[in-house]
């Protein structure tokens, strides 16, 4: 273990390091208040803050490096199936084909909704975001399966939130559009059970196409971990104190739906429509996006990690092309986002900045050709990332050096005041 100093008021602290896996370096500072006297670090967004250690997942922005468990996203990505992904991130290990099975078996098993919780969905106006509904079922669900110390409980509930979470999503949309319910078919796999709910009716048969479950597939298998980031630091964060899994993934689904964060692919196909309506000017919009009093950003673009390229928008940029033709779907907006992402990569606004194109730059376009609604978009990254919030709200659980998050603060408010009485003011 290396040490770094620190001197302060004339006087000199060492502090030790600790040294990832892959060689990153953390200072640990959480003497530092202690043996300093009362001095903090200051690091607003957290740019600079590990928050804890963890196994889960790896990113290197720098070299556009992610990987789940030590596995590259490419490789996962070219053969994965998302379920095995989610037994990967979980459980910490690759699933034997028995494993696999097995849990494959249990999500099916338990993708039923409790009937009662029908006659939630029945209150929500039909203009309600799905985000907003997915949020409330998920906390919903702890009224109807209680936290549990016990670990198989907690396993199971794990299991069950996974399964009903496609479930209520695609009755929140089957709700949206007034169309009656799809219950889940136990004959079908979870991605094809998924479009099976969303799109199939009780008039006539529904046959999924292979091509749009495998690219649900890819689009989940991407989104499902990138290690501390604001939705993840949210669930542990909420986590910490002990709430219980229904409740901390809650609070991480709110914390997506923000356009910084899982809004943001929403927000690209609104960007990409608008630039369309005004003639597909797309040169306006880049520079629009360097203009800083005109408070437009090129959404889909930056990332507070990934500064060279996003690994997963890579990939995406591939499987847009791809699930187009597949399809058969010839949409404007493709072209608009490539000749959007040539431009801005050749400007030196751009390459200044390290502001390439990220995951929900090309996701949307590719969510449009399989048929799912805008404002599902952020519901379809929630759907994704669970096994990654669960992995880390599990891992900060069995972690006996976990301790309840409670940042410090720099105050900058009114020295002592004396209050004077409503009369008096
Ligand atoms: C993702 C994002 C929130 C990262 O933010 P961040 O790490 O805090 O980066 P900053 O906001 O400090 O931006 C750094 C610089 O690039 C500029 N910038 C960042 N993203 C930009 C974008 N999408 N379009 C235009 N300019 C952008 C900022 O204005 C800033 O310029 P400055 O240094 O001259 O002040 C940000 O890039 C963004 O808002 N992107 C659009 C939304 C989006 O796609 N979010 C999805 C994330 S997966």
């Amino acid at each position: 273990m290396g040490t770094a100093k620190l001197i302060y008021d004339g006087k000199e602290y060492e502090l030790p390091t600790v040294v990832g896996s892959e060689d990153e370096v953390g200072v640990d500072i959480s003497k530092l208040r202690a043996l300093t006297g009362g001095a903090i670090t200051l690091d607003s967004g957290y740019g600079n803050t590990g928050s804890c250690q963890s196994s889960i997942t790896f990113i290197n922005g720098e070299k556009g490096i992610l990987r789940y468990r030590g596995y590259p996203i490419e490789q996962i990505a070219k053969s994965g199936t998302f379920t095995e992904v989610c037994y990967l991130l979980i459980y910490g290990s690759l699933p034997t084909r028995q494993q696999l099975d097995e849990f494959n078996e249990s999500l099916t098993y338990h993708s039923m909704l409790h009937e009662d919780m029908k006659k939630l969905f029945e209150g929500y106006p039909p203009t309600a975001h799905p985000m907003a509904i997915l949020s409330s079922m998920v906390t919903s669900l702890a009224t109807y399966y209680p936290h549990s110390h016990r670990e198989d409980r907690i396993d199971l509930n794990i299991v069950r939130l996974l399964a009903k979470a496609t479930t209520i999503a695609s009755l929140s949309y089957k709700k949206s559009i007034g169309q009656p319910f799809i219950y889940p078919r136990n004959d079908l796999s979870y991605t094809e059970n998924f479009l099976h709910m969303m799109f199939a009716v009780p008039a006539e048969p529904y046959v999924v196409n292979p091509v749009v479950e495998r690219a649900l597939n890819l689009l989940l298998i991407l989104h499902a971990d990138h290690e501390q980031n604001c939705s993840t630091s949210t669930v542990r964060m909420v986590g910490s104190s002990q709430a219980n899994l229904y409740a901390s993934i809650a609070a991480g689904i709110s914390a997506l739906w923000g356009p910084l964060h899982g809004g943001a692919n929403q927000k690209v196909m609104e960007m990409l429509k608008m630039i369309h309506e005004d003639g597909d000017n797309y040169r306006k919009y880049v520079d629009m996006a360097k203009d800083k009093s005109s408070g437009f950003r090129l959404m889909g673009f930056g990332h507070r990690v990934y500064k060279n390229f996003d690994p997963r928008a890579k990939i995406l940029k591939q499987a847009a092309d791809d699930v187009l033709e597949d399809l058969g779907v010839d949409d404007p907006l493709l072209e608009i986002a490539r000749n959007l992402e040539q431009v801005a990569l050749e400007d030196e606004f751009f390459i200044q900045r390290k502001l390439y194109p990220n995951v929900d730059f090309y996701s949307g376009i590719i969510y449009s050709a399989m048929g799912i609604p805008t404002n599902m978009f952020t519901v379809m990254f929630a759907l994704g990332r669970l096994p990654g919030w669960i992995s880390q709200w599990k891992e900060m659980r069995e972690d006996p050096k976990s301790r309840i998050n409670r940042p410090r603060q720099i105050y900058t408010g009114p020295t002592e005041s004396t209050y004077t009485p409503i009369d008096e003011r």
